[in-house]
């Protein structure tokens, strides 16, 4: 039995909640492992449509035990609110699960956080402004507070008494701003922790032991392949691992327990937030693909920017991943184009680049995309449609040609935000099987599909 990574190909957005809840229906454990309430993931079942920030798709699965990892960055205030939403709506949080050495964004992370970006002038980074950069910084710095002292009232405050001076200072001498008072913040955070406690454990040791007696593991990605710190499009990045590799930092889980790496990915490409985007369309293209594919952000409500698909990208994070397939999102949203374009190289200053340049990311400014053209497909719809044959011809030949380019089988393929508006390719295994793929190959072999 193979753990099962789902990741985001591209800058986050890919709908990774929906693949993780469909794929995680037959999930024993679901793990989260990085990021905070940065990620914004929708998941649709019937009539009932649920936005997690930080709690794992898989709460709404009454059997499967839903991890909140140490990499993780947890503002009490948002999850107690996501909590009790999810439990208002019938969901159980009986198996939810926090790791105490996950970290705790205080309100001076988000404060910071904006602060900081205001401070950068026209070299902000767009970040989503909920503190996750400064925690993390507080996090390397040796700085933290996590959970388990967030939860023990004592360690709590002897914690704040040590790092809130140092906050403090910063807040009040470089930014000129309010300083927070220890007991105001004390009082805030009791009732919070209070009702966090109970669910706050060992999550590395519950993780592995679900490993050793053979669980079916699915691993929640959230952000994406080059929003991560080290691989990603620094320093318009965020602060966490959200590649592959990240899913055993402090899950308990090693690397070799991984079978399946799926890499989300949408038919074309977006971003939120600044930095470079080598497909970015500033015309009105754009702006149909960002109207049809609702492309505004879930966390923060910002438009986001679209074009068409990178595939130098997407080979990028095929490799650091090592995806064994791909789930191919937003199809739907290309219908109605008379021709739709992938991008297979870079060019700069008369140079053709084919490689994603992931160490020194700098020569992505200024390069143009050069498109591979592909015929469109007509603007029916194509949201009904209940088997992967019956998609447009082109709309197939689509796919088959961006799961050709990635060199991995496309394994799902969505044509809408419902869990049954999900395609299997011919010749690919259902969901649930996914655990049960030989580890680390393609699900298929990469020219089935
Ligand atoms: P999901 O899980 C899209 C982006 C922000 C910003 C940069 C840094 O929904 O795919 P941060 O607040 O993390 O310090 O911001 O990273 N970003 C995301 N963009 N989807 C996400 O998550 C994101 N999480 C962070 O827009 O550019
Ligand atoms: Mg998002």
């Amino acid at each position: 039995m193979g753990a099962v990574v789902v990741v985001g190909t591209h800058w986050g957005d890919e709908a990774k909640g929906k693949f993780v809840d469909l794929i995680g229906q037959d999930a024993d454990v679901v793990i989260r492992y990085g990021g905070g309430p940065n990620a914004g993931h929708t998941v649709i079942v019937g009539e009932n449509t649920y936005k997690f920030h930080l709690i794992p798709s898989g709460i709404l699965n009454p059997k499967t035990l839903c991890i909140m990892a140490d990499g993780m960055v947890i503002d009490p205030a948002t999850l107690v609110k996501e909590m009790e939403s999810l439990t208002e709506r019938g969901i159980s949080l009986d198996n939810l699960r926090i790791s105490q050495n996950a970290h705790v964004i205080l309100p001076y992370h988000a404060k910071l956080d904006k602060l900081e970006e205001i401070a950068k002038g026209g070299a902000a980074l767009g970040t989503t402004g909920r503190g996750v950069g400064p925690c993390y910084v507080d996090k390397a710095a040796r700085l933290g507070i996590r959970m388990g002292d967030l939860v023990n009232l004592t360690r709590l405050r002897e914690k704040l008494k040590a790092v809130l001076p140092h906050k403090n200072a910063l807040l009040t001498k470089i930014y000129d701003s309010e300083p927070f008072d220890q007991e105001t913040l004390l009082a805030e955070l009791t009732p919070l922790a209070e009702k966090l406690a109970p669910y706050v454990t060992d999550t590395q040791a519950l993780a592995g032991e679900a490993q050793t007696s053979g669980k079916r593991i699915l691993f929640e990605g959230a952000q994406a392949t080059l929003l991560d710190i080290d691989g990603g499009t620094y320093p318009y990045v965020t602060s966490s691992h959200p590649i592959s590799g990240g899913a055993t930092i402090g899950t308990g889980i090693p690397p070799t327990a991984i079978g399946q790496v799926l890499g989300v990915v949408k038919a074309y490409t977006t971003r939120v937030g600044a930095g470079t985007f080598p497909t970015e369309l500033l015309d009105e293209k754009g702006d149909r693909i960002r109207e049809r594919g609702h492309e505004y952000g879930t966390t923060t409500g910002r438009p986001r920017r679209c074009g068409w698909l990178d595939t130098v990208a997407l080979r990028y994070s095929v490799r650091v991943n090592g995806l064994t397939g791909i789930c191919v999102g937003h199809l739907d949203v290309l219908a109605g184009f008379d021709k739709v374009q992938i991008c297979v190289a870079y060019r700069k200053n008369g140079v053709r680049l084919t490689e994603f340049p992931a160490g020194d990311v700098s020569l992505l400014d200024g390069c143009e995309p050069e498109y591979e053209i592909l015929p469109g497909w007509q603007d029916v719809d194509i949201t009904n449609i209940t088997r992967f044959e019956d998609l447009p011809v082109n709309a197939r030949a689509y796919v088959h040609r961006v799961a050709e380019i990635a060199g991995v089988p496309a394994v799902l393929v969505s044509i809408g935000p419902r869990r049954d508006q999900t395609l299997v390719p011919p010749g690919i295994p259902a969901p649930r099987h996914l655990f049960h793929v030989a580890s680390g190959v393609p699900v298929v072999p990469a020219n089935v599909v």
